[in-house]
């Protein structure tokens, strides 16, 4: 069997390094897709490869704009081969009470961690279809299960994101190819490191488990996910996060 190649968008954040290196270990040829304004991509490139991972691609784009979805799609070809494993993992947040939050925040989260996945996925999934085999994989939160206060743009931007990939599964169940949500919930990365340490550790005593999750251990359901043996899960939404909330 020719190698695989996974396409990962957010790859240089916190969970994208997790799921790359994750891949990595599996044997996929592995294509980090970065933003050019957001990410250092030097630097993260030479962070890899002092931490054993050498041969990841990088092609830069936005997420939030079809045309450089496109773009980006058509570099990693050329570069890695038709794409077999896609992970909508590239998001932000713009938190704020909806009573004081802004249209351009409602916007810029809707836009990078929902429209994205249309964009991104437009590109890849009828040629997984037609291919025969697929895996598309969509990282979700906790708090588009459960709601949360002061992200109702995050919220519903990633409840759109399970209903996606519901829908698209039904569409793609007699094709090979899967669509699944990972909802994780807090995860020890940059983005949640910003929030105060005070509000961090409220949050934290609010989990079961009283301790964030390790990046590395939704790499670990990605790689499963992604795996010859998950064939038959799709539509399916992965909570893991501590025991903070059962769907
Ligand atoms: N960290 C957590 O606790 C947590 C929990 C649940 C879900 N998530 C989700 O996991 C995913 C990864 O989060 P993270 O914690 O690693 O965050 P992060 O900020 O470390 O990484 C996000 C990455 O997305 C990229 N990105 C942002 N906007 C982009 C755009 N328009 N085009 C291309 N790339 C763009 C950033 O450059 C960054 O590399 C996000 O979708 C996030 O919502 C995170």
């Amino acid at each position: 069997m020719t190698q695989r190649v996974a396409f990962v968008t957010g790859a240089m954040g916190g969970l994208g390094t997790a799921i790359c290196q994750a891949f990595a270990k599996d044997g996929y040829k592995v294509v980090a897709a970065y933003h050019p304004e957001f990410d250092n991509k030097d630097e993260w490139l030479k962070e890899q490869e002092a931490a054993g991972f050498k041969d990841f691609i990088p092609v830069a784009g936005d997420v939030s704009d079809i045309e450089s979805a496109k773009t980006m799609v058509a570099e990693a070809e050329a570069k890695a081969g038709p794409i077999d494993i896609l992970v909508n993992n590239a998001g932000i947040t713009r938190d704020r009470m909806f009573a004081k939050m802004e249209k351009d925040q409602w916007d810029a989260v809707i836009a990078t961690n929902l429209t994205s996945l249309f964009n991104m996925t437009k590109q890849v999934s009828a040629k997984m279809a037609e291919r025969g085999w697929g895996r598309i994989i969509n990282i979700s939160s906790v708090n588009g299960v459960k709601g949360q206060a002061g992200q109702s743009n995050y919220s519903a931007a990633k409840a759109g994101v399970i209903g996606f990939s519901k829908a698209l599964a039904q569409e793609l169940a007699t094709k090979g190819v899967t669509v699944n949500a990972i909802a994780p919930g807090y995860v020890a990365t940059k983005m949640v490191m910003a929030i105060r340490e005070d509000v961090l550790k409220s949050i934290v005593d609010t989990i079961p488990m009283k301790r964030l999750a390790k990046p590395e251990e939704i790499g670990a359901l990605c790689s499963y996910l992604a795996s010859e043996l998950a064939a038959y899960m799709t539509g399916a939404t992965l909570n893991i996060n501590g025991g903070l909330h059962f769907q």
